[in-house]
C-alpha cells in the first residue's frame, strides 16, 4: 500500500539507486561477498516511489522483492559483481538523484577460475585481487551544474566501524559529492533498524534510530529540498 500521506516531493524526477552486496566469483561455485542485506537501499527505493519519482534500482544478489512494483514507477536490474553493477549504473546514470547504497566489493578476483578449483593434490590456492571500479566516483565525474545545482545530486553511504563523523566527512571530500550518509556497522547489516548521520555542505545531522523505511522517508525529504 502506498503511503498516500507522503508528500509528492519528487514528482517528475528520476532516481537511480544501487543496493545490496556484490559477489566476486573465485570459481563457478565459490565467491566473496559481504553482509549487506539491501534493506536500506530498497527502503530508499520505496520512499522515492512514494514521493512520486521514477526509480531504477540496481540490485546486487539479495533476497528482496521490488517495492511498489505494481505502480509501474520502478524498474530493477539484477547484477552480481561490482563490474556488472558499474556497467549497469553508468548506463542508466542519466537521473536527477543517485543514491549509492550498495556495499560494493572494493576488490574483485583477478583471474576467476573457469572450472571448480579442486582440493585434491593441491595446496591452498592464493588468490590475487584486483581493484574494482568506484561506481559512485565515476557517476560523480559526470555531474554537471544545472540551474546552479549539481546534476545528478549524488548521495553516498558509508558504513564505518569507528570515528563515523571523521570518516564520513573525509569520504564526502574524497568523492567530491554533496552528501554522504553514515551508519555504524556491522550491527545495521540485515537489521530493520538503523540510525543515520547525514553530512552535507551545511554540516551534520543525526536521524535517530528507526525503521529503515522511516529513515528512508526522512532522507528523501531532505534530498528533495536539494534539487
Ligand atoms: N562505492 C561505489 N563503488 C565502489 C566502492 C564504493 O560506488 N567500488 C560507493 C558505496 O556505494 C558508498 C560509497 O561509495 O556509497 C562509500 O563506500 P565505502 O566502501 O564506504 O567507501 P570506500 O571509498 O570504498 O572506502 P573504504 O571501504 O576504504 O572505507
Ligand atoms: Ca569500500
Amino acid at each position: 500500500v502506498i503511503a498516500f500521506f507522503q508528500k509528492k516531493t519528487l514528482t517528475g524526477k528520476k532516481v537511480l539507486i544501487t543496493a545490496g552486496p556484490t559477489f566476486e566469483a573465485i570459481d563457478p561455485v565459490r565467491g566473496i561477498t559481504n553482509h549487506s542485506s539491501g534493506k536500506m537501499g530498497f527502503a530508499i527505493a520505496r520512499a522515492a516511489v512514494e514521493a512520486g519519482a521514477q526509480v531504477h534500482l540496481i540490485a546486487g544478489p539479495c533476497d528482496l522483492t521490488t517495492p511498489l512494483e505494481a505502480t509501474g514507477k520502478i524498474t530493477r536490474s539484477n547484477v552480481r559483481s561490482a563490474k556488472e553493477m558499474h556497467a549497469a549504473t553508468l548506463n542508466g546514470s542519466d537521473c536527477d538523484i543517485f543514491f549509492a547504497v550498495a556495499a560494493v566489493a572494493d576488490w574483485g578476483i583477478a583471474k576467476p577460475a573457469q572450472e571448480k578449483i579442486k582440493r585434491q593434490d593441491k595446496s591452498a590456492p592464493s588468490i590475487e585481487f584486483i581493484a574494482n571500479p568506484d561506481i559512485l566516483l565515476d557517476v560523480a565525474k559526470t555531474v554537471k551544474m544545472k540551474a546552479g545545482k549539481p546534476h545528478p545530486y549524488c548521495v553516498g553511504f558509508a558504513a564505518e566501524s569507528s570515528d563515523l563523523e571523521k570518516h564520513v566527512q573525509e569520504k564526502r571530500k574524497r568523492k567530491g559529492i554533496p552528501m554522504v550518509v553514515g551508519n555504524i556497522g556491522p550491527e545495521t547489516f540485515g537489521s530493520d533498524l538503523n540510525q543515520l548521520l547525514v553530512i552535507d555542505e551545511t554540516g551534520s545531522k543525526k536521524i535517530a534510530k528507526a525503521q529503515k523505511l522511516q529513515l528512508a522517508r526522512q532522507l528523501i525529504a531532505l534530498v528533495a529540498k536539494k534539487i
